[in-house]
């Protein structure tokens, strides 16, 4: 048995992966019952993939965060996810633009028992930051919003972050097109965004950075700036 010199995740094989999901069970009955209950509201189904929120977690746990930041609430999937890792003393501050999604979001951390745990923050998140900027620095940035703004939600990271802290980006490989030339309008923008925020990242200074590699691409950096 030898091990490819090209991996991809799972080595490739869909049977392998839900094998790993099988044993790893990454969604129990309450995270089930938030991915389907925003889907019957009416959300979008763009939550964090079940094995993504795992990674949150176990992440959270291993690193001892206890202070985070969510750019992209949603019905609150992968909030629960970082609160269940940071335990009792964590504190997620969550910003999301729809309200509706917040308040499905609501509802999701009271199923979970974690509402006092949690601040969501209704607005477009660049504006809404500043709310919880005399709070830094913190552990943990997550963004998983609106693709041009995460360049800018770097810098914002860059700034209320600890030393040691550090910043989480999903959907970093632009849903399969990071590394293709072209694209129009919105798309092309947001892959132009996604492109300077990859390599910002990746060689700013600021952050030792990797990319997990996940379906959708889940930039990890340290601020070691
Ligand atoms: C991919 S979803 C977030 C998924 C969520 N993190 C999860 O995994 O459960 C992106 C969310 O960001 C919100 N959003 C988009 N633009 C935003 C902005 N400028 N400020 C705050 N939230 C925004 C959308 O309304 C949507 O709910």
């Amino acid at each position: 048995m030898g091990s490819p010199l090209v991996k991809s995740v799972g080595q490739g094989d869909a049977a392998l992966w839900r094998w790993a999901e099988e044993v790893y069970a990454p969604e129990d009955p309450v995270l089930l019952e938030i991915r389907e209950r925003s889907a019957a509201e009416g959300l979008p189904t763009i939550q964090v993939g079940a094995f993504d929120g795992l990674h949150l977690e176990v992440l959270a746990r291993a690193c001892g965060w206890r202070r985070a930041v969510e750019i992209g609430t949603l019905g609150g999937y992968s909030g629960v996810c970082l609160l269940r890792g940071m335990g009792p003393e964590g504190r997620l501050d969550t910003f999301e633009l729809d309200p509706r999604h917040a308040e499905v979001a609501r509802r999701s951390f009271e199923r979970a028992g974690l509402a006092s745990q949690v601040t969501i923050h209704l607005g477009p998140a660049l504006e809404r930051l500043a709310e919880v900027a005399t709070r830094a620095p913190f552990d943990l940035v997550f963004i998983d919003a609106d693709k041009g703004g995460y360049p800018a939600y770097l810098d914002w990271a860059e700034r209320h972050l600890r030393p040691g802290g550090a910043v989480l980006a999903d959907n970093t490989f632009g849903f399969g097109k990071i590394h293709l030339p072209g694209g129009e309008g919105r798309e092309a923008a947001d892959l132009s965004a996604l492109r300077d925020f990859n390599r910002r990242l990746a060689s700013g200074g600021a952050f030792r950075a990797t990319m997990l590699p996940t379906g959708e691409g889940l930039s990890l950096g340290v601020k070691v700036g």
